[in-house]
């Protein structure tokens, strides 16, 4: 049955599982159970279009991309130059590495044919005739799920000479990363992949110019690549039934954190996380919501008050943050966010690839005043310290990792002022006194 956008908030009117419709069936994973629920139907459609007419066929459908900024995909396609004489590439961006994010790789493991079959696609509409998958070095299982799959397309005709009889010829190179959160920005990875240490490139040019060994690249997600074949078999139309205007569409959003039922949850955009909670239980027993991130720990916090926000690209940026990768992480009230922020900076710093030099030494020195707050050892004046580092970080640091580090201190700053101070004036921990020596 086709899922309704949202309104009301019945569960059967909210919940649209789409990309996770069988994940629970017996083997979900192979092709068997993926062709007995129309699986590889969509690609059927595609190739009966020009591959032109499938670019603005997705472009209409208003898709986003569902790795976290949210650009159209179609459009993303079409800037792929035609009649160039050079190679072009797909690379699938499967390096899920954002704090909270957890939905790639659940989709991968229980339906990987999905992203099989939209790779196909992408790949006849750009005229590409190798596809790479970037896949986050440290889940082996889903690399082994994914060579198996592949094996299993192969097999059946989906991939490699003459695909379905179209004149397509297509490969699929499955690489594993080593572990580096940095290796999940395009151009990174493009870097890694190459073969080199994964370190960001300057943009422009965008990798739809310059980008896999120097040649027209289009790096999707998983999920916006998963999404295609089912727009493809169900229409654009349906698509747009769903979510906004300006946000149309299902989407896979990660609960996680002090909540009664974690797990991924396939909604409308544009659901909020009010109806979440309502579907999936709500916050863990005898708590409450306290704060809460959007799309992972790169995107500002909200708090409370934010809790009919829709989650749509629009709705969360005009309530001051970014939708992202969707990744619910919600905090109840035992949780010291001073202890939460020093913990998501701590990681920053780790990360940081170390090439520009505001986040490289900004992360650095943020971790260093976090820990001495924390540790009842801060003084009041580190409040706008952490705030001026911060703000030498935001927008001017080399890539996104950056200003991901920059979110989380304006945003517990903004809301939680009082409970730094707290930690300052009291000398500790409120929450965990125990806690208030752990960096003495
Ligand atoms: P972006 O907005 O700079 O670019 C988005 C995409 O659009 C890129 O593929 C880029 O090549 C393309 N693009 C943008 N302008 C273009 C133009 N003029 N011509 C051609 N192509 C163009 O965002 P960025 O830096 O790629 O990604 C940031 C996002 O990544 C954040 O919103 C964050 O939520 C997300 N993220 C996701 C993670 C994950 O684990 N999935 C990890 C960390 C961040
Ligand atoms: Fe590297 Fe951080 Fe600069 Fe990005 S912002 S290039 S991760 S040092």
């Amino acid at each position: 049955s086709q899922p309704e956008a949202g309104g009301g908030s019945s569960p059967e009117k909210l919940l649209a599982p789409v990309l996770s419709a069988f994940w629970d069936e017996d083997r979900s994973w192979t092709l068997d159970v993926y062709r007995a629920h129309d699986g590889y139907e969509g690609l059927r459609k595609a190739l009966a279009m020009s591959p032109d007419d499938l670019i603005a066929y997705v472009k209409d459908s208003g898709l986003r991309g569902r790795g976290g900024a949210g650009f159209p995909t179609g459009m993303k396609w079409q800037f792929i130059p035609q009649g160039d004489g050079k190679p072009h590439y797909l690379v699938v961006n499967a390096d899920e590495s954002e704090p909270g994010t957890c939905k790639d790789i659940p989709l991968l493991l229980a339906n990987p044919h999905s992203l099989i079959e939209g790779i196909v696609i992408a790949c006849y509409a750009i005229r590409s005739s190798h596809a790479f998958i970037y896949l986050r070095g440290e889940v082996v299982p889903v690399l082994r799920r994914l060579h198996s799959a592949v094996r299993e397309a192969y097999a059946a005709g989906y991939l490699g000479e003459n695909v379905l009889g179209s004149g397509l010829n297509l490969d699929i190179t499955v690489h594993a990363g080593a572990g580096a959160y940095i290796c999940g920005e395009e151009t990174a990875l493009l870097d890694s992949l190459e073969g080199r240490r994964g370190q960001p490139r300057l943009r422009p040019p965008f990798p739809a110019v310059a980008g896999l060994y120097a040649c027209p690249t289009v790096v999707n997600n998983v999920e916006s690549i998963a999404s295609v074949p089912a727009i493809l078999k169900n229409g654009k139309d349906w698509f747009r039934s769903m979510g906004s205007e300006k946000s149309p569409g299902f989407t896979l959003y990660s609960l996680s954190g002090h909540v009664a039922s974690p797990g991924q949850y396939e909604a409308p955009l544009g659901i909020t996380l009010r109806q979440l909670l309502d579907m999936s239980g709500g916050m863990r027993p005898g708590h409450r919501l306290k704060f809460w991130t959007p799309g992972g720990s790169s995107t500002p916090m909200f708090t409370e008050e934010h809790l009919d926000v829709p989650l749509d690209y629009e709705g969360v940026g005009a309530a001051g943050s970014m939708l992202g990768t969707k990744a619910l992480q919600c905090f109840d009230e035992t949780t010291c966010v001073v202890r939460a922020v020093t913990r998501w900076t701590e990681f920053y710093a780790h990360e940081s690839c170390g090439k520009c030099t505001p986040c490289r030494e900004g992360t650095y020195w943020l971790v260093q005043l976090l820990r001495d707050i924390e540790a009842g050892k801060g003084r009041t004046s580190d409040l706008d310290k952490l705030a001026d580092i911060a703000d030498n970080i935001n927008g001017k640091s080399f890539c996104a990792l950056g200003d991901g580090a920059a979110s989380p201190i304006f945003s517990s700053l903004k809301y939680f002022r009082a409970e730094y101070e707290e930690h300052i004036t009291g000398r500790g921990c409120p929450f965990d006194p125990a806690r208030s020596t752990a960096w003495a």
